[in-house]
């Protein structure tokens, strides 16, 4: 075991998809967010673990408000005991709260959080971590707390990266997690499936943030009963829609996959579309863009691609008039109409 370690973790928006994946075999497109969450961990003689959103620190000793914590550490001195690792106490210090004035983003924080804990276990036995095991164990302790989310959130920030999800059945594995031993689940085929995504077509991406917070696991607890099989097929064909439309450079098939995904969800649950998402949306009118609730709504964020720059700063401009803080923005593609020279 070396010396001080620092990882960090970023964040997630969903693209297309949401409430669809919380059923196996479907498919969301989801945003890595550059927006980090930093982990610094050393040996020490006992363990303590500090977070920056609590203003004290713990042991091993359970303490809820840790709990998330100090379970992906069992999980993963479980694993690591299992691949041989001679384990031994450690001070870890997590700083970087998705928020701003006490109010959270809604950028997957305690997804975010597993996964940092993971890194920085790794970090500080040199022991390798691919992308694809530290989705997995981290979707391991989300299913023994008995997590109501879809675990595509951990898809996305494991990869880093703008991907596409397909879900694996979460009550199968949590049954089989019952009588099987962590390197038997390990070497199950889960069934998910997780692409990296490299869009050909040029937009701007903008994340708006409504400043209201909303938990995700009670508006899954309202709206669930509303997904159907209509709503099901109608959002993969979305989703698989903008996969081509990504691929392809297809800006008119883009618009309408993220319209008919968008559509679908204002109706799922009128929940979803605050006042603000509403607005956040109405942003797009007019303009070579398209605008939507981005997760379980209800506040947080929405996104919004802008497929000419004009549009992408009219669209800030009128989320601004609404009381929307442009969170983040990224540039994918090439873009045709940018300033020379
Ligand atoms: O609002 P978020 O970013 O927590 O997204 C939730 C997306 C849902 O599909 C509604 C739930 C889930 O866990 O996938
Ligand atoms: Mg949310």
């Amino acid at each position: 075991m070396k010396n001080k370690k620092a990882v960090r973790a970023g964040g997630k928006l969903y693209i297309a998809g949401e409430y669809s994946i919380l059923t196996p075999g479907q498919t969301a497109i989801i945003q890595f967010i550059p927006i980090y969450m930093q982990a610094d961990i050393q040996p020490s003689s006992t363990y303590r673990i500090q977070s920056d959103m609590f203003s004290f620190a713990v042991d091993l000793t359970p303490q809820a408000d840790y709990a998330l914590i100090q379970e992906t550490v069992h999980l993963m001195n479980a694993y690591l005991q299992l691949q041989g690792v001679a384990l031994a106490p450690f001070d870890l210090s997590i700083e970087g709260k998705f928020e701003r004035e006490g109010k959270k983003f809604g950028i997957g924080s305690s997804g975010s959080v597993v996964l940092l804990t993971l890194k920085a276990m790794a970090a500080l036995y040199d022991f390798p971590l691919p992308a694809d095991l530290l989705f997995r164990l981290a979707c391991l302790v989300l299913i023994q707390r008995g997590d109501n989310g879809s675990i595509g959130d951990l898809a996305c920030i494991a990869y880093e990266g703008l991907v596409s999800y397909r879900s694996f059945d979460r009550r199968e594995l949590a049954e089989q997690l019952q009588d099987q031993g962590l390197d038997q689940i390990l070497a199950l085929d889960w069934r998910y499936e997780i692409q990296p995504l490299a869009p050909q077509l040029s937009y701007t991406f903008l994340v708006g943030w409504t400043q209201e917070p909303a938990i995700s696991r009670d508006l899954i607890n309202q709206v669930r009963s509303a997904i159907d099989s209509v709503f099901l097929e109608r959002t993969e064909q979305a989703v698989q829609d903008l996969l081509v439309a990504f691929q392809e450079a297809d800006r008119d098939l883009a618009w309408s996959s993220i319209s008919r995904a968008s559509d679908l969800l204002g109706s799922l649950n009128e929940v979803i579309y605050t006042k603000k998402l509403a607005q956040l949306k109405r942003a797009e009118e007019g303009l070579e863009a398209i605008a939507k609730s981005s997760g379980a709504g209800g506040g947080d964020c929405g996104i919004a691609l802008a497929f000419e720059e004009a549009a992408a700063q009219e669209i800030v401009r009128r989320w601004q008039e609404a009381g929307i803080d442009l969170l983040y923005s990224e540039r994918m593609g090439e873009y045709d109409d940018q300033p020379k020279g």
